[in-house]
């Protein structure tokens, strides 16, 4: 069976992305320039270039903490290759963590026309549904959300898609017993959406940007020699039957 691909083309030992020669991307483009060729199909103007590249930057790394650098660094510490500690980096990434941005981006998309978003939003709490997109684990706001949605006003792309995004923080603060900031993956979905991508990209750009800062934290646990990581004993509660004979 044939592959049909639009992305590459290998011809007389030259290789051409979308079109546009390996050599001279490689010279003339940045790397962010190339991602978003590669995932686009066309070349980003310079807006797309400098929002393309806070989203990126913007979610380089969240710390040990996270589910995706705990998770790389426990994988790392019991000695496997570090290509095998960042997949299971990257596995870790689910709907409260890393994954969030699709379930937004989706929900966002379809939910861009609805006249009821209040109560829309009131509805899924009475069904104690979690919005995807909101609320963290340590942050009651969300600082990262404030300055991507700062870029998308400066380069022109805050559109419907954001701004749906803060309305529906807006409501949804108002009826939450803590508060449930816009957070990284919310404000991402809203923006990669009103530049005009389709929200099955999205988890992916999450990825693009994460894994340098996986890679950095599996290089340090290899390097550091902390040794074989493990959940204290303290930190564990046993709630089964007590010892009995057989
Ligand atoms: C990230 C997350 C797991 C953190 O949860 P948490 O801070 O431990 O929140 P809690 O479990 O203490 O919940 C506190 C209250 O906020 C509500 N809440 C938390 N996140 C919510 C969300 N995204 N949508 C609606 N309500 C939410 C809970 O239902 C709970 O309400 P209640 O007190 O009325 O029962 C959670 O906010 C979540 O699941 N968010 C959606 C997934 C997501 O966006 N993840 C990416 C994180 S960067």
């Amino acid at each position: 069976m044939k592959y049909q691909t639009a992305i590459t083309k290998i011809e007389d030992e030259r290789e051409f992305v979308r079109g546009y020669s390996l050599e001279e991307l490689t010279t003339k483009k940045s790397f962010v320039e190339t991602v978003y060729l590669v995932l686009r199909g066309e070349l980003p103007t310079a807006a797309e270039t400098r929002l393309l590249n806070a989203l990126l930057t913007a979610a380089i790394d969240h710390g040990p903490g996270t589910a995706s650098g705990q998770v790389a660094r426990i994988v790392a510490s019991a000695q496997n290759s570090p290509h095998t500690a960042l997949a299971a980096g990257i596995l870790a990434m689910g709907e409260r963590h890393g994954g969030a941005i699709e379930g937004a981006a989706r929900f966002f998309q379809e939910n861009k026309e609805t006249g009821h978003i209040a109560g829309l939003v009131q509805s899924l709490k009475e069904q104690k549904i979690r919005l995807p997109g909101y609320g963290h684990a340590v942050l009651t706001h969300d600082g990262r959300s404030d300055v991507l949605l700062g870029v998308a006003k400066e380069t022109g792309f805050y559109g419907p898609h954001c701004a749906l995004a803060e309305k529906i923080g807006a409501v949804l603060n108002q009826i939450s017993s803590k508060p449930i900031p816009l957070n990284i993956d919310g404000a991402m979905a809203a923006i990669l959406l009103d530049m005009g991508f389709d929200w099955r990209l999205t988890k992916g750009f999450f990825i693009i940007a994460r894994v340098p800062g996986l890679v950095a934290h599996i290089y340090e646990e290899m390097a550091g020699g902390e040794g074989l990581r493990r959940v204290p004993e303290e930190e564990i509660e046993y709630s089964g039957p007590e010892p009995r004979a057989l």
